[in-house]
């Protein structure tokens, strides 16, 4: 399997609540490592940029609105498998569907305040990445096998 990256973020629930620790352990203790950390208040734009393949949904006003609500946290996930590792940690997008034990079961409360986002596939994953994060702000880290 290939080492990939991928773009993950706490959303202003998760930080409210007080989980950004725990999140960050349940990445760490499946394999997966933090290459590039920020907390952010992420502006109006920096939302609706990010979230622009969503524009012309329903939600779009909504889910804008909830990431600009507080700070977020804003990581590179470096690891086997990482997009889809993440996906499956993260739990179904409406927190009532998610498996038991995904973060989003734990920790979400409802479609809109749902804890995580994560990047959906590689190529997704690398437009995300680079909207977040210069290279030069991203490490390398060197895998063990
Ligand atoms: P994310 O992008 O945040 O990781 O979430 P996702 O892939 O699981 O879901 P996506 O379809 O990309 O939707 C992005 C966010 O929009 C909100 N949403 N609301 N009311 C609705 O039907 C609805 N559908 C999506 C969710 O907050 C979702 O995380
Ligand atoms: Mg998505």
């Amino acid at each position: 399997m290939a080492i990939e990256r991928t773009l993950s973020i706490i959303k202003p629930d998760g930080v409210e609540k007080g989980v950004i620790g725990q999140i960050i352990t349940r990445f760490e203790s499946n394999g997966m490592k933090p290459v590039a950390i920020r907390m952010q208040q992420l502006s109006r734009a920096d939302a609706e940029g990010f979230y622009a393949v969503h524009k012309e949904r329903g939600f779009f006003k909504a889910l804008c609105d909830f990431m600009v609500s507080g700070p977020v946290v804003i990581m590179v996930l470096e690891g086997e498998n990482a997009v889809l590792k993440n996906r499956d940690l993260m739990g179904a997008t409406d927190p009532t569907k998610a498996a038991k034990g995904t973060i989003r079961a734990d920790f979400a409360k409802s479609i809109d305040a749902n804890t995580v986002h994560g990047s959906d596939s590689v190529e997704n994953a690398k437009v995300e990445v680079a909207y977040f994060f210069r290279t030069t702000e991203q490490c390398a880290y060197e895998w063990k096998r």
